[in-house]
């Protein structure tokens, strides 16, 4: 019997799903919506952010040619870490979605992030402002886009969000 009051149990593959995906010019990131090109279905809006746009492109033609002309693939460039246009880049995430109704899923893939300088130890860390690099990329980014992606109207159906950076 299926837990319906489980969000987790319920299906996600073959049905449109929107799927926003950091770090999504390389690595994991490129994995993770490689593999879910494979499993969405036919409506669904990729989402895929991080820095160099040259990668995100990259993804954006892999998962095109998984997918076909059934899914777009947006592309945002934007630092995580550059808590002065956080905000920029939030809307930008969240810019032009289809009104409620369209997806059956909506998916937050928090993947981008950094260990730092793990060479350093803590009497190494007298500069402030790396510091605080550091935590707004990990910490401040991570909350305010999920602040963004569960609670605004517009995010519809299910939602799960995975972080992936553990
Ligand atoms: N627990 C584990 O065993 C384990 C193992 C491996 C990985 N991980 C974690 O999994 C995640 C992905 O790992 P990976 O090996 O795929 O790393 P990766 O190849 O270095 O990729 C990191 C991704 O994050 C993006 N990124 C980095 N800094 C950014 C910033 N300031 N703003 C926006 N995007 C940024 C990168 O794109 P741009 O450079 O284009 O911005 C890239 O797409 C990381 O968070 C890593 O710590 C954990």
């Amino acid at each position: 019997m299926v837990d319906t009051h489980n969000s987790y149990a319920v299906p996600v593959f073959g049905l449109p799903c929107f799927c926003l995906i950091t770090g999504a010019s390389r690595g994991i990131g490129r994995g993770i919506a490689l593999q879910l090109a494979e499993k969405v279905g036919d409506n669904s809006l990729f989402v895929l952010t991080a820095r160099s746009e040259a990668g995100l492109q990259g993804t954006k033609s892999l998962v095109a040619a998984r997918r076909g002309s059934g899914t777009e693939v947006r592309t945002v460039t934007g630092d995580m870490g550059n808590i002065a246009a956080l905000s920029t880049t939030l809307h930008d995430l969240f810019s032009d979605i289809p009104p409620s109704g369209t997806f059956s899923h909506a998916m937050l893939f928090h993947n981008a992030g950094s260990l730092g300088d793990i060479t350093k130890k803590v009497c190494d860390f007298d500069d402030p402002n790396e510091l605080q690099e550091y935590f707004g990329f990990n910490i401040t980014s991570v909350i305010t886009l999920t602040s963004k992606f569960k609670f605004r109207p517009q995010t519809y159906g299910r939602q799960r969000i995975l972080d992936v950076r553990m």
